[in-house]
C-alpha cells in the first residue's frame, strides 16, 4: 500500500476540472460570448493552459505578479485591478511590451500613471473603463463619469481605450432569481456604451462575469466577454449558491485527525492557515468547510493549525488518526496558502504542481 500523502494538503481532481472548463466553454461557445477566466482562482499556469486550450480569448489576473506569471501562458492578460501606483505601473508597461496588456481602471490617476509608465517605454497598454453595477467597490458612479473618463483615457499618449468593465459580485441570487439585478447591470452597460456611441467613442470589448452569474451571462446582451474565476474548481460558496453541485469541486483538502481527547469533537491539522476563516457566503452557519465523509460533522471553530469539528450529529464517528476530505468554503484563499497542489488524475499516484503564483499579492 502507498503512504498516503502528508496533510494538510490540496488536491485537485483532473477530471473534475476539464468537466468545468469545458461546460462553460460550450455554454460561452453557444451563446458567442468570449471567455477571460480570472486566473486569481487557481494562480497556476497549468490550468490557465486548459483554459486557453478550451478556447479562452485570454486571461485576467488581479495582481501584477499573476500577470507576470500569467504572461508565460497567455499573450493577452486582463488585469482586473486598479493599478494607480509607480511599481505597478512599471512592471505592466514593461510587460506591455511584449504582451497585449489591459488594465480595468476608475480614475483618471490610474490612467494617467499607467500612460506615463507606457510612453517612457515606447508601449501602448489597453485600458476597460470600470463601471459600478451595483458592488459599490470599484467602478465609476455613472455613465456620464464613465464618458469623462474614456473620453480622457481616448485622448492619452500611451492608452488605448479598449472598453467597458464591470463586476457583478453583489449577485449572489440563485440562478433562476437573477433576472432583475442582471437586467439592472444590463441597462448600466445600455446606457453607457449608448452614450460613448453618441461621442464617437467605441466599446470593442465589453467586460463582466463572476461564476454565480455565469450562466446567465446571456440575460446581458451588452457583454462580450465573461472572467468567472470559480468555476474552474468550486467551492462549498458555489455548492451552497447552488450555482453547481458537490461533484463539480475540484479541490480539496486532505486532513487527518490528530485529536478525539474532547467528548463529541475530533481536531483536524487544517486550521486558518489552510482553509481560512472565510466563512461560507450563502450560509454563514454551516461551518468551515464540509467533511465529504462526515456529511452530518460541522467545523464551528478554528485557530491556525486545528480545526474543531463537532461530531454529536455523526452516526459513525471519525477515528484518530483518520484521513478525511474537506471541501472548503471559498478556494480562491486556499490556494494562495500552498506551495503546490496534488494533481489526481484517475485512480493514478498524484503529480506534484507548482501553484506559480502563489503569495503573489502584489
Ligand atoms: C473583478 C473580478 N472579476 C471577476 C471575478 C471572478 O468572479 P468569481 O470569483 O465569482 O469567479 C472576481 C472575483 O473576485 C473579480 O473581483
Amino acid at each position: 500500500m502507498t503512504e498516503p500523502l502528508a496533510t494538510p494538503c490540496l488536491l485537485i481532481h483532473r477530471d473534475i476540472v476539464r468537466q468545468n472548463i469545458q461546460r462553460l466553454a460550450d455554454y460561452a461557445a453557444q451563446h458567442e460570448i468570449d471567455l477571460r477566466p480570472h486566473t486569481k482562482t487557481h494562480k497556476s499556469q497549468l490550468l490557465a493552459a486548459m483554459q486557453l486550450k478550451a478556447g479562452a480569448v485570454g486571461l485576467t489576473v488581479a495582481k501584477v505578479g499573476e500577470a507576470e506569471v500569467m504572461a508565460r501562458t497567455g499573450d493577452d492578460i486582463l488585469v482586473a485591478y486598479p493599478t494607480v501606483d509607480k511599481p505597478r505601473t512599471r512592471r505592466l508597461a514593461r510587460l506591455a511590451q511584449h504582451k497585449t496588456i489591459r488594465v480595468a481602471v476608475d480614475s483618471t490617476v490610474a490612467a494617467d500613471a499607467l500612460a506615463g509608465e507606457a510612453r517612457r517605454v515606447g508601449t501602448t497598454v489597453g485600458i476597460l473603463v470600470d463601471v459600478d453595477v451595483g458592488l459599490h467597490r470599484t467602478g465609476v458612479a455613472s455613465s456620464n463619469l464613465a464618458l469623462a473618463l474614456a473620453q480622457h483615457v481616448d485622448r492619452a499618449a500611451g492608452l488605448r481605450l479598449d472598453g467597458l468593465f464591470c463586476y457583478p459580485g453583489h449577485v449572489w441570487d440563485r440562478p433562476d432569481g437573477q433576472a432583475h439585478a442582471l437586467a439592472q447591470v444590463a441597462q448600466t452597460l445600455a446606457e453607457t456604451l449608448d452614450l460613448w456611441w453618441r461621442h464617437g467613442l467605441e466599446a470593442k470589448i465589453v467586460s463582466g462575469g463572476s461564476t454565480p452569474t455565469a450562466y446567465q451571462s446571456h440575460l446581458i446582451r451588452e457583454l462580450s466577454e465573461i472572467r468567472p474565476g470559480t468555476y474552474v474548481l468550486n467551492d462549498m460558496n458555489t455548492v451552497r449558491g447552488g450555482f453547481c453541485s458537490l461533484s463539480d469541486c475540484a479541490a480539496q483538502i486532505l486532513s487527518t485527525v490528530v485529536s478525539n481527547a474532547v467528548p463529541n469533537q475530533v481536531v483536524l491539522d487544517a486550521g486558518s492557515k489552510t482553509l481560512t476563516s472565510d466563512l461560507c457566503r450563502p450560509a454563514p452557519d454551516s461551518g468551515h468547510g464540509y467533511i465529504v465523509e462526515y456529511p452530518d460533522a460541522r467545523i464551528p471553530a478554528l485557530t491556525e493549525e486545528h480545526a474543531q469539528v463537532d461530531i454529536s450529529r455523526c452516526a459513525t464517528k471519525p477515528q484518530i488518526g483518520e484521513q478525511v476530505t474537506i471541501i472548503p468554503n471559498h478556494i480562491c484563499p486556499c490556494m494562495n496558502l500552498q506551495d503546490s497542489f496534488w494533481w489526481q488524475e484517475g485512480d493514478a499516484t498524484p503529480e506534484a504542481v507548482r501553484i506559480d503564483a502563489r503569495g503573489m499579492v502584489s
